[in-house]
């Protein structure tokens, strides 16, 4: 193994995540486990140059407060512990700032620890081949591939690991932005040379969308019928025994503890059916969204791959209102590849969070080569925040707004009238749907 580790034990506290990061940019690489890790366990993991006990408000599990092992702290590994819900190490409280816990950590884990600050994707991309080797040995491995950012990187890191042991499964669920099925083909099947399995399902969605107007009801058919085509075409392969998967941590925080996570994703893999056995792959799910980009980078992956906005599962099924038809999916994707363009030469696809284009169900009357026109509105959406809980518009100049409508208006069938939503969630949402 290429980089030493800090092991921080969960005990309960929301600020976990805190030190593994504060950790991480000294350059040294951390992991969060879980409280109940076995001292045999602790010493099956590589490099374990020190560890953090870190304490805090969620220790009650069943009634009862969690500890680690008590063999842990003569396990021969330095312990620093924090909060003051544990004494047993040094009488620690939290420290008062962000900064106070970060030379904490630095003395930690340089001085006592004596670590090393090696942790860099180059490391983490060399460890965790090898680790994937080890464990899939010379058996295969099944992957859905959307061509989000982290189905990709995880992709490319498996083809890089263990080649055509791997195959990818895109389903084009017709949905997809403008040109962004052809680039998964082109970076992976092309370039990469996976063995991919494209799908294009486009007609097959759009039939079961047919007259469906509901959001709610929208949803739930694309996500089911995601889960049937991809079981579909699982089903032809013979021999799968793995299925990775682009768990990040950030998806481990919101499925609740690590421990339930784990049960929890063996089953609900994307919904495969029970009698379907699989052990997962999961070679991202300590990296924090920012560490999996430069992962995407250190693999050679486009730019606009590894850094693209936030994209929805149900695709431009939530932009497309109400009952999706044709001409309006079609006026959604092209103005929406127009708004990307017009974002990218402004260097606003940088600086704006999320940036989208929405067509509702309902026309407006308008003037086109001086005779009546009756077409449909487009509505601009430009959007930033942290955590997507709430959001706040971005400001956009007259200009680009100017030159995005009449670019819209010219180029885009079926459209006669451009807005611009200024609505703040609350109390709007960002999607429409
Ligand atoms: P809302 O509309 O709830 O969106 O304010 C918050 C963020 O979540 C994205 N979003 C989704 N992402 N599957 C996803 O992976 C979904 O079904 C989904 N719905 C909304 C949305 O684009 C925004 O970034």
């Amino acid at each position: 193994m290429n980089q030493d580790m800090i092991v921080i034990l969960d005990l309960g506290s929301h600020n976990n995540t805190v030190i593994a990061r504060a950790i991480r940019d000294l350059g040294v690489y951390s992991e969060i486990k879980a409280h109940d890790i076995t001292v045999d366990e602790l010493k099956a993991l590589p490099n374990v140059k020190g560890i953090v006990i870190s304490g805090g408000e969620n220790n009650i599990i069943d009634g009862k407060e969690i500890d680690v092992y008590p063999e842990i702290y003569d396990a021969g590994y330095p312990v620093i512990a924090f909060d003051h819900a544990l004494a047993k190490v040094e009488n620690k409280k939290y420290p008062a700032c962000e900064n106070c816990l970060k030379e904490e950590l630095k003395k930690f884990v340089f001085d006592t620890c004596k670590a090393e600050a090696n942790w860099n994707m180059k490391n983490f991309v060399a460890d965790q081949v090898e680790i994937v080797r080890k464990q899939v040995g010379d058996k295969k491995v099944l992957l859905a591939l959307s061509g989000g950012v982290d189905s990709s990187v995880v992709s490319a890191l498996l083809i890089k690991a263990i080649g055509n042991q791997l195959t990818c499964v895109h389903v084009n669920h017709g949905l997809m932005r403008k040109g962004e099925s052809e680039q998964v083909v082109e970076v992976f099947q092309n370039q990469l040379h996976a063995n991919l399995v494209y799908v294009d399902a486009s007609e097959r969605f759009l039939g079961k969308l047919e007259n469906v107007d509901d959001p709610e009801k929208k949803r739930k058919i694309i996500g089911a019928e995601f889960i049937r085509v991809f079981e579909e075409e699982a089903r032809k392969l013979d021999g799968i025994e793995f299925l990775a998967q682009g768990t990040i941590y950030p998806d481990i925080i919101e499925s609740g503890t690590k421990t339930a996570k784990m049960v929890k994703s063996h089953h609900n893999v994307g919904g495969l059916p029970e009698d379907m056995q699989f052990s997962l792959v999961e070679p991202l799910y300590q990296l924090f969204k920012d560490e999996v980009r430069a992962c995407g980078v250190e693999l050679g992956l486009p730019y606009n791959m590894v850094y693209r906005q936030p994209f929805p599962g149900p695709g431009l099924g939530v932009r497309c209102l109400g009952a999706i038809t044709k001409d309006r999916l079609e006026a959604v994707r092209e103005s929406d590849a127009i708004l990307r363009e017009e974002f990218a030469n402004a260097g606003l696809d940088k600086k704006v969070w999320q940036y989208f284009t929405v067509v509702p169900d309902f026309k407006s009357v308008g003037v086109k080569n001086n005779a009546r026109s009756y077409d449909y509105p487009v509505i601009i959406r430009a959007v930033n925040t942290i955590d997507a809980m709430t959001a706040s518009i971005e400001e956009l100049e007259w200009p680009i707004l100017k030159k995005i409508t009449n670019r819209i208006l010219a180029e885009v069938p079926n459209v006669n009238r451009v807005c611009y939503d200024l609505s703040p969630k609350p109390c709007a949402t960002i999607e429409w749907e």
